[in-house]
């Protein structure tokens, strides 16, 4: 059902606002769940019924709207002056366009030379106070913190208790568009704010009637980076999927709990497997989604393999991120000959072997 309401009123009996909290909006949330056509057959589950929840076409390209116009709604509610937050890149983006819109100044504290381009590009043009932090995400946040407890700072990375409550706004969405929940949810994992937040959702449309049942969910931290799975912090974390290069999740135990309470798990998945998941994406389905964002397919073909899902469950994985925040992984993973052809009509025909 379409709504053009702004996302915070759509579902204002399940958030922490009243009539008179100021509302910032860029038209995030609504965003499209599309069946899969061709990938279940590819991975040889032709009954599975797949969905893709594309949050990449949220206003700033990821999910992160969704709690960001919380957050930022509650920060000018609160009297705040500033924002500030520490990112891989899609946090500072949806930060800093929300703050701008709000009139709010905006730090953000970005993991030097680990930001995709586009990301970068955003928080810069929309007016960000950016700074790259040598060191990476986790000596950021911890910055973060500690300029917080001294400064007149507002945080709006996920610690801020308003971003998950907006980001439980995904789970309700998808029972709506699907008209029950699925059995199955697949989702990438970094600072493991938005599994928590989903898990929130699902179980709070159920307490109100809304839904019949909760999914499992699956969440995939990347291999070099895989704290919750391995059960310890991890100091240099690493993976081309730079959105979840984290190396101790500030939410580690709500996950955790989120994972085992749904009948679900947390688990890992190589780089790898992100790479051929987001080849797999774009060649099956027309879907260009960020490495990070591939982690939940590619936990579910680990999954498909592993036998644990049934043949014909329904299954939503979650495409966080939009695929033109990071051209040059896609430039750099798909070679292609890009040399000038001359606008001549019979060496095109040759060229192109017609
Ligand atoms: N996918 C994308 C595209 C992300 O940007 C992030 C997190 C995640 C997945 C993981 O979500 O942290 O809630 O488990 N990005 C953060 C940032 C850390 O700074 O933009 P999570």
């Amino acid at each position: 059902m379409y709504t053009d309401l702004p996302l915070i009123k759509r579902y204002q009996e399940f958030l922490p606002v009243t009539e008179k909290t100021p509302l910032v909006t860029l038209g995030e949330g609504n965003t499209p769940l599309v069946q899969a056509a061709n990938l279940p057959k590819h991975i040889g589950q032709s009954k599975l019924k797949l969905y893709f929840k594309l949050e990449g076409l949220n206003p700033t390209g990821s999910f992160k709207d969704r709690g960001m116009t919380l957050a930022i709604s509650k920060a000018l509610e609160a009297g705040s002056r500033a924002v500030i937050c520490a990112s891989t890149g899609n946090t500072s983006a949806s930060a800093a366009a929300f703050a701008i819109k709000a009139g709010l100044c905006c730090y953000v504290l970005l993991p030097s030379g680990a930001v995709a381009l586009g990301k970068l590009a955003q928080a810069i043009l929309y007016g960000a106070r950016v700074i790259a932090l040598d060191g990476n995400f986790d000596q950021a946040l911890d910055m973060v913190r500690q300029l917080a407890a001294d400064c007149p700072l507002t945080v709006v990375n996920s610690i801020n208790p308003f971003r998950l409550e907006g980001q439980k706004t995904a789970a309700f969405e998808i029972v709506d568009q699907l008209g029950a929940a699925p059995t199955h949810l697949f989702i990438p994992v970094g600072n493991a704010g938005n599994i928590s937040a989903y898990w929130r959702g699902f179980k709070a449309y159920k307490r109100s009637g809304r839904a019949a049942s909760t999914p499992a969910l699956l969440g995939f931290e990347a291999e070099g980076s895989a704290a919750i799975v391995r059960g310890y912090p991890i100091a240099a974390p690493e993976t081309i999927a730079t959105a979840i290069r984290i190396g101790n999740p500030a939410s580690w135990q709500e996950a955790a709990q989120a994972a085992s309470e749904s009948g679900g798990k947390i688990d890992s998945v190589t780089d790898a497997e992100i790479l051929d998941a987001y080849i797999l994406l774009a060649r099956n389905e027309g879907i260009f989604c960020e490495p990070s964002s591939a982690a939940s397919v590619a936990g579910l073909i680990k999954h498909c393999k592993l036998g644990t899902i049934a043949p014909d469950a329904t299954v939503v994985c979650v495409l966080t991120g939009h695929g033109l925040k990071d051209p040059n992984t896609a430039m750099n993973l798909v070679k292609a000959d890009l040399t000038p052809v001359p606008a001549e009509l019979t060496r095109l025909k040759e060229v192109m072997k017609l």
